[in-house]
């Protein structure tokens, strides 16, 4: 919760880090020495397990890393639930579609709850050697900001941009380069985010779940502060209530 933040937060994060991948260094060792048993399958039993030379396994502070590389982004996904609960709050009609377990429609709800909410508003990277981009120049070592959220609310881009329709992806799914929320270009020889699909997927399933679930909204601070980053309703999104149907 404390990237690209300066401050406290961002303190507290760094620490939280330097703390987890201590501990879960410790946990390797304690599943390479069988004190403990990995459930089978899991991302700590395969980095656990994994070799990728032949003089043995990864060092624990590297697997930890490793493993934390997996965990970390996959609980960051818990930040767009919380948006698509926001989503279903303010335009519940879309609950019904959801609820149907119309595939192609929440695949669509998926994307538009990445392309409406801001989650990394830009992306920074630094220039490797000199060069012209539309005719600017950037010199080498220079930093580049790709404004995320700028293109993902680009009237030429998209219909009504502010709109939150999750219908503009059913004619038209998305072309590579068209919704960014994860990066741009191509994750096999780029940086973009490889846990692209895994997110929509997640996405796709728990948006379904949230619409089938009953529960109540009680009063609270659901408005969402655009300076901070990552950004979320400022309560959360707090049910009571709940009732599986
Ligand atoms: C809330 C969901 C997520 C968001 C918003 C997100 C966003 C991003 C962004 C913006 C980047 C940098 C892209 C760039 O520099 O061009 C990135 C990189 C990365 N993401 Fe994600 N991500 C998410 C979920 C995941 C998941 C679920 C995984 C894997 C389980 C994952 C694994 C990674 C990895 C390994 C990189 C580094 C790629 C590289 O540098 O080559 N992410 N992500």
């Amino acid at each position: 919760d404390g990237f690209a933040t300066p401050g406290p937060r961002h303190l507290r994060a760094r620490r939280a880090r330097s703390r987890q991948e201590t501990r879960m260094a410790r946990l390797i060792e304690e599943v390479r020495s069988e004190a403990v048993a990995a459930p089978k399958g899991s991302v700590l039993e395969r980095v656990s397990r994994h070799r990728d030379t032949p003089d043995g396994p990864l060092d624990a502070r590297t697997a930890a890393v490793e493993l934390l590389n997996v965990l970390r982004p996959t609980a960051a996904v818990s930040w767009f639930v919380a948006f698509s609960a926001h989503a279903l709050h303010r335009w519940p009609a879309h609950r019904e579609r959801l609820r149907a377990g119309d595939g192609a429609f929440a695949t669509a709800f998926a994307h538009e709850v990445r392309r409406f909410y801001p989650f990394a508003p830009f992306l920074g990277g630094r220039t490797v050697t000199e060069l012209t981009w539309h005719g600017e120049s950037v010199p080498s070592g220079g930093i580049l900001l790709l404004d995320v959220y700028g293109q993902n609310h680009d009237e030429e881009l998209w219909t009504d941009p502010y709109a939150f329709r999750p219908e503009r992806f059913l004619d038209r799914p998305p072309e590579r380069d068209d919704l960014i929320p994860q990066g741009g270009g191509d994750p096999d020889t780029g940086h973009r985010c490889p846990g692209e699909r895994i997110t929509v997927g997640l996405l796709e399933a728990l948006a379904v779940r949230l619409a089938r679930l009953e529960y109540t909204v009680p009063e609270q601070d659901l408005r969402i502060p655009l300076h901070r980053i990552p950004t979320r309703p400022r309560s959360g999104f707090a049910v009571t209530g709940v009732r599986a149907p």
